[in-house]
């Protein structure tokens, strides 16, 4: 990892490596085992039984309704929350077992940054990002040294001496996102950090995690409502729903084909239903001179490309139309809907056509006839 071309800085106070290691590139970052988490005076459990690993250098992205338990979830990592059962593993070692020492240890290695960006008004912009290291008792200039290089990487060296209050969202976040780093961490937990945010000043944030993961090696652990957000910057996605883990994998598998009625609530987007005049005349059961409608996917699993000459072969190429939907690419894997039109007398016709033109896309269903 290289932090800011220098070598780590040595710190006072209780030593980091002591009670919880630095990254070790084989290991994961985070182990959820069979983890339950209820608050007390609830009767309802925040998350039960999460078995889930986020590996070492990766963008890990959390999605899931209000309520679902994915604060809960992030807060179990640093410690913040203590599960109730099973345990969870930051660089190998159990978060649960460590005691004050060993949690104050455990933060140092992990950044957190907020929906708020919860900087202290009362402090200039340098002093806010300096302020970590002053209460670790880092000598002054090891704190200048390294406070200005954060200010450099986040674009803001100009700003050093502004108040909060007078910084958009935008630079504001980026204070947060400096503060966060100012101990090297291996791990930032982002709980809906660009929600306050417009999309212009999420896009360029976005940018800036994408970049210290992946120039500093930092893995990244994500909660967002924007879908559009896990589809930019993920490598992994987990969904929540109701205190469980309903579905996760890498973003291209579950965004392109997701298996669970949660995953795909939150997916769900009108450009990939039926226009209403299409939904309006389709049939179950063929007629006379009917054509059918067939739904065709691109989940990307085979990293195909679509052959959509191959495909209107397929289903008989006289009369085959493309009458709804598009392919856009996820991780370099084409990924989409399409809705085909085709003539076919009978269901059976129907059936036929389908089973060849799944040789060429990842799934083929009837949808109906018109
Ligand atoms: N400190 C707490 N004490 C008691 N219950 C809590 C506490 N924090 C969260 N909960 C409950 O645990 C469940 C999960 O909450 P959590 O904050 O993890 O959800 P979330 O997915 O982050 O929701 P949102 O998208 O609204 O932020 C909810 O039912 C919530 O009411
Ligand atoms: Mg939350």
């Amino acid at each position: 990892m290289k932090w800011f071309g220098t070598a780590r800085f040595i710190e006072a106070g209780p030593a980091a490596g002591e009670a919880v290691p630095r990254a070790d590139a084989s290991q994961p970052a985070v182990v959820f085992e069979k983890v339950g988490k209820t608050y007390a005076g609830s009767a309802q459990a925040a998350l039960a039984g999460v078995d889930l690993q986020v590996a070492r250098g990766e963008v890990f992205g959390i999605i899931g309704r209000s309520g679902a338990g994915k604060s809960t979830l992030l807060r179990l990592v640093n410690g913040l929350e203590k599960p109730t059962s099973g345990s969870v593993c930051v660089n190998g070692v159990d978060v649960g077992a460590l005691d004050e020492r060993g949690l104050v240890a455990l933060r140092r290695r992990i950044g957190m940054i907020f929906q708020h960006f919860n900087l202290l008004s009362a402090k200039t912009v340098h002093d806010n990002i300096a302020l970590p290291l002053k209460i670790a008792g880092v000598p002054k200039a090891t704190i200048e040294a390294r406070v200005n290089a954060l200010l450099d990487l986040v674009g803001l060296s100009e700003r050093r001496d502004a108040w909060p209050a007078r910084l958009s969202g935008g630079q504001k976040q980026r204070v947060g996102i400096a503060r966060a780093l100012v101990h090297e961490p291996d791990i930032l937990l982002c709980d809906e950090a660009t929600s306050a945010l417009d999309p212009e000043t999420t896009r360029a944030i976005l940018a800036l995690l994408r970049d210290i993961n992946r120039r500093l090696g930092v893995t990244i652990v994500l909660i967002t409502h924007e879908m559009e957000v896990i589809r930019d910057v993920c490598d992994t996605v987990a969904v929540v729903e109701r205190g469980e883990v309903v579905e996760h994998g890498p973003v291209w598998r579950v965004f392109g084909d997701p298996q669970h009625e949660a995953t795909r609530a939150l997916l769900h987007s009108p450009r990939h239903e039926l226009p209403d005049d299409i939904a309006a005349r389709i049939q179950v059961s063929p007629q006379a001179g009917a054509h059918a409608l067939f739904d065709v996917r691109f989940t990307g699993e085979a990293a195909e490309e679509p052959e959509l000459a191959a495909l209107a072969q397929a289903f008989g190429a006289q009369g085959v139309q493309f009458v709804h939907g598009g392919i856009e690419r996820i991780q370099g894997r084409a990924q989409g809907r399409i809705v085909v039109s085709a003539p076919a007398r009978t269901a059976d016709e129907a059936a036929t056509l389908a089973a060849q033109a799944r040789r060429y896309a990842s799934r083929v269903e009837v949808l109906g006839y018109v």
